[in-house]
């Protein structure tokens, strides 16, 4: 396989406001934004090429992230789709990239414990027209789902099910043959207006082409919303954080479990339970640092507990006795006033969420 479509466009409405200054697929999770473990596993599989589906919006940070592609020995060809008119809509705007070659479609916001290799191998060697890839899950009424014969084969995908026919969602990774155009082509926009992704594969299933199905084992995870974002940054934590510390702790800190601190960074009579990542020249003192927590560059913290949060770079927490389950955007300020006991004072962005 030669060949990957990554879509990094959309707008991201579950994620504001965080998504009115940053694209959502280079959100960070455990430091490092999204799109750069959707890369990794790009990579994995030996793919060469991949086409960026990127938005007029944000499509400028997207490029400047991942460049020409280098670092993962990746060509990177970007294509603007103008408005989000829906997945199916985002692999018909990347047709002069595709051509007539087969390719995996990989959702920009979505991450996968294990990479993309050994399906694609399964592809190569069962010659399907089109596979998507399932997870098992608790609640498959949240998700589109699908139905299955015996030997793995897609008989039926249906979106939000009432009573679903299996517990198997589908995953914002798929893999594509060029029939996928065809189904395309005979497909209407949905009641919200997008052309769907799963109207076009169930198409090609009505057209009597062999959908085969990969169900994966480890963790699937889509970072649309806020706790799943938190959520994903705690598994990516727990799986990849090492213990690796080249700021500076002083004698009075501590730290405990898997804690990363990168250079230039200052921990000052604290206390650090990892695993927990901690970016570049950062500010830590008289603070409480607890697991799943990652912070960005040039952050400062003082007088203050933090526990499962996601802070981004140049922010400001100080005083903040328990802030937990908290995402904090690129410098923001969250501060206790001494002499204001009982007034908030707040300058916040459209659609943030301050819970008292
Ligand atoms: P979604 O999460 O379905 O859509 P969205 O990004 O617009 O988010 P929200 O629902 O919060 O408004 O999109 C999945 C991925 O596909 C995501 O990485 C964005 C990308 N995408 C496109 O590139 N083009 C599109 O037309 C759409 C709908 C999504």
């Amino acid at each position: 396989m030669k060949k990957a479509l990554i879509l990094s466009g959309g707008q991201g409405t579950r994620l504001r406001p965080l998504t009115h200054t940053i694209a959502k697929q280079l959100v960070p999770v455990a430091g490092k934004p999204i799109l750069g473990y959707v890369f990794d596993h790009i990579c994995e599989a030996k793919i060469k090429k991949a086409g960026i589906i990127i938005s007029p919006e944000t499509g400028q940070d997207v490029k400047d992230y991942l460049g020409d592609g280098l670092p993962w020995n990746i060509k990177t060809h970007y294509i603007v789709q103008k408005k989000p008119l829906g997945l199916a809509h985002a692999v018909l705007s990347a047709r002069s990239f595709l051509r007539d070659d087969d390719f995996v479609m990989y959702l920009g916001d979505n991450l996968l414990s294990s990479g993309v290799r050994t399906a694609i191998a399964r592809f190569k060697k069962n010659k399907p027209d089109a596979m998507i890839f399932l997870k098992a899950v608790e609640d498959p009424r949240r998700f589109g789902v699908a139905r299955l014969d015996s030997d793995g084969k897609v008989i039926e995908l249906m979106e939000k099910p009432q009573n679903p026919p299996s517990n198997l969602a589908l995953v914002g990774v798929y893999i594509f043959t060029k029939k996928i155009f065809d189904a395309i082509a005979r497909i209407k926009p949905s009641k919200r207006g997008e052309l769907e992704i799963t109207d076009a594969i169930q198409e090609l299933i009505n057209m009597g082409y062999a959908v085969d199905s990969e169900i994966l084992d480890g963790w699937w995870l889509d970072t649309g919303k806020k706790d799943d974002l938190l959520q994903a940054n705690s598994i990516v934590l727990d799986e990849y954080i090492k213990n690796d510390i080249k700021g500076k702790i002083d004698v009075n800190s501590r730290t405990t479990g898997r804690v990363t601190i990168e250079p230039g960074s200052v921990v000052t009579n604290s206390n650090i339970r990892g695993p927990v990542k901690i970016g570049k020249n950062s500010t830590i003192e008289n603070t409480f640092i607890g697991s799943f927590t990652s912070i960005g560059d040039n952050v400062t913290i003082k007088n203050s507990a933090i526990e499962h949060s996601v802070i981004l770079d140049n922010a400001h927490i100080e005083g903040i006795e328990r802030l937990e389950d908290s995402l904090i955007g690129r410098g923001a300020k969250v501060i206790k006033n001494a002499h204001q006991h009982t007034a908030l004072r707040l300058m916040i962005s459209d659609d943030s969420i301050v819970e008292v």
